[in-house]
């Protein structure tokens, strides 16, 4: 059996769901002859030690030790602050990265980030995992294929149920950098265009602490596209009706939705309607189960080598870039013009 070692940095709200994604390739990966091991770390070492024993993982005391215990790749699920350094840290090992969203907190602060790992031909995949959720990836075949005929309207909805912590918000970038920065990512790789101006609104009814954090608690941006088709992003941190994910498409010819079905956190006002009748999704992380662990054993193929990079660094700065666009026209209140600088 050829192990396949990784070190994983940071094992909060995320960091743990990473963690046990990783855990259970082995599912999979065993009958290949393969064995993924985990080692990891956390600023919150009796955390760390406690999560690294409920998974038959190994702890290590520091980032430094972690990459010096010789790995095959590294997945960064600290905040986002830490992710310049760690990426860095991570070329330099000579390993494949898995970095999670976004690059650095804004597009200034990626941009060195780029150079060095071009500069050191580091490979780094970025988590946006919407690219691997199926709904997705049928609108883009969809979209792509002209089923839909031309687009006249995309309408993108990131709603949490409630809040995650304030302290989290204050490093978090803002809501369109850390919430809607998947919608961006996503409408680019979907329509395969680029979003050349954000008009965006916010509010905050919540917590008044958001907004002592600097941040909203809701927000839309109107975009649009290089063919001048336009579009909404939206997203809330306060939906009570559950975790809400979804993408409408309408075209000349059909509409499509990502997102539409028996765990919709909606209700038809129409009489006699029964849909959606499961439960609601409550979390990104039960919406999403399936497309984090698929990007987690998209990383591994792409350390195997058998695979090419599905979320490029120019990728996700990209997204970060309309997303810093989102931030400025909330601040200014006026639209905000998108150039993008790194080639697709
Ligand atoms: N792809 C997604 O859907 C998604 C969802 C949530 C969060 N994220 C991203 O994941 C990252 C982490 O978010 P989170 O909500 O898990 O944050 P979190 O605060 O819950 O967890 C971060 C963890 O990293 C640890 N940490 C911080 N700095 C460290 C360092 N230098 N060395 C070792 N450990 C360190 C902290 O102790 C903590 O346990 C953020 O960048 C966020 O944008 C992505």
């Amino acid at each position: 059996m050829k192990d396949v070692i990784l070190g994983l940095v940071g094992v909060g709200r995320i960091g743990v769901m990473h963690a046990n994604n990783i855990t259970a390739l082995n599912d999979v990966l065993n009958p290949q002859g393969l064995n993924v091991r985990l080692r990891l770390t956390d600023v919150a070492e009796d955390h760390a030690r406690t999560v690294a024993t409920g998974l038959g993982a190994e702890f290590l005391p520091s980032v430094a030790a972690l990459l010096a215990s010789g790995l095959d790749g590294l997945v960064i699920a600290t905040g986002t602050g830490t992710h310049p350094e760690l990426i860095r840290a991570g070329v330099d090992a000579g390993i494949p990265v898995f970095c999670e969203k976004p690059v650095a907190l804004n597009v200034a602060d990626a941009l060195p980030v780029l150079d060095y790992i071009r500069y050191r031909h580091g490979v780094v995949q970025i988590g946006h995992q919407r690219r691997f959720d199926a709904g997705y990836q049928e609108a883009r075949r969809a979209y792509q294929a002209g089923e839909l005929g031309w687009i006249h309207s995309l309408r993108a909805v990131t709603c949490d149920m409630a809040p995650p912590p304030v302290e989290f918000l204050a490093s978090s970038g803002g809501l369109f950098r850390d919430c809607s920065v998947h919608d961006f990512d996503i409408l680019r790789w979907l329509t395969g265009r680029e979003i050349v101006e954000v008009y965006a609104r916010g509010s905050n009814n919540g917590d008044p602490a958001i907004g002592a954090a600097g941040d909203v608690d809701t927000a839309l941006a109107l975009v649009t596209f290089d063919d001048g088709t336009v579009g909404t992003v939206s997203a809330t941190r306060y939906n009570g009706a559950g975790h809400d994910v979804r993408l409408e498409i309408q075209g000349s010819r059909g509409s499509l939705m990502v997102g539409l079905d028996d765990k919709s956190a909606l209700a038809s006002a129409e009489a006699g309607i029964p849909f959606p009748a499961g439960e609601p999704h409550r979390t990104f992380a039960e919406r999403f189960d399936q497309a984090y662990r698929s990007e987690m054993a998209a990383f591994v193929e792409m350390i195997l080598g058998r695979r090419d990079n599905p979320c490029t660094p120019e990728d996700a700065v990209a997204a970060s870039r309309v997303a810093d666009a989102a931030q400025e026209s909330l601040a200014t209140g006026v639209p905000v013009r998108v150039v993008q600088t790194v080639a697709r």
